[in-house]
């Protein structure tokens, strides 16, 4: 599985032959200029919640792709009325997909969309397949609803946000990535805004202490596990 960051919480997912494209906020976020949405591919669009900041680019790359929406029952239903195809679910849940298995987990945070429409609870991602598990936790707050995760599977990697003030901060984050058992440590939604800008060495050694490795990647760059 080769996971490739676009920046803020916005990721690319290649596994099983099939592209996974998180939270596409690209053409609003100065720091990821590097990024030709126009050339991204993508089998599925996998959304968390419905703020700007993790939608802003769906239709564009669902019209150039003709990728599926895995989301919550209202963010699905709220692209479906724009003919966009969708796969809904709600927290808890799993469906095996041709790429992996993939379970919606609860996130403590909000979501409307732009326009305060009600874009159902928050939530997150764990993809469970033959080439690794990994849980993508979305917009939250840590929760001791993470400790459920360990008792289901056995992860990779774990993508947290990191930013502080609209979601967990590095502290929490550390705590969080206890929780869910996993060493390694993808950080995201930090620096794009200057709620969120973070010290990188500070954060890294806050892992390091706690004997996890945080990985902070350069918009474009990837991880593989
Ligand atoms: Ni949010
Ligand atoms: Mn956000």
């Amino acid at each position: 599985m080769k996971i490739t960051y676009l920046g803020h919480a916005s990721l690319q997912i290649e596994v099983g032959n099939k592209t996974i494209i998180v939270d596409p906020f690209i053409t609003g976020n100065e720091l990821a200029k590097s990024i030709d949405i126009n050339s991204l591919k993508a089998d599925y669009i996998l959304v968390t919640h419905a703020h700007q900041d993790h939608i802003l680019d769906v239709e564009t790359i669902v019209k150039n792709t003709r990728a599926t929406i895995v989301s919550n029952y209202e963010i699905v239903m709220h692209y479906g009325t724009m003919d966009l195809k969708g796969h809904p679910m709600n927290h808890g849940g799993s469906w095996q997909f041709d790429f992996g298995r993939v379970t919606y987990t609860n996130a403590v945070h909000t979501s409307s969309f732009p326009d305060g429409k009600y874009g159902g609870q928050p939530g997150g991602f764990i993809i469970e397949s033959s080439e690794g598990n990994i849980y993508i936790a979305g917009d939250t707050a840590l929760t001791m609803d993470m400790k459920l995760i360990p008792m289901q599977c056995k992860l990779d990697l774990v993508i947290l946000p990191i930013g502080d003030n609209f979601t967990m901060g590095i502290e929490s984050a550390v705590i969080a990535a206890n929780f869910v058992d996993c060493d390694k440590i993808l950080g995201y939604h930090y620096d794009t805004f200057g709620y969120i800008e973070i010290d990188h060495d500070k954060a890294i050694d806050k892992f390091k202490e706690a004997g996890k490795e945080l990985n902070l990647l350069k918009i474009g760059n990837s991880i593989e596990i």
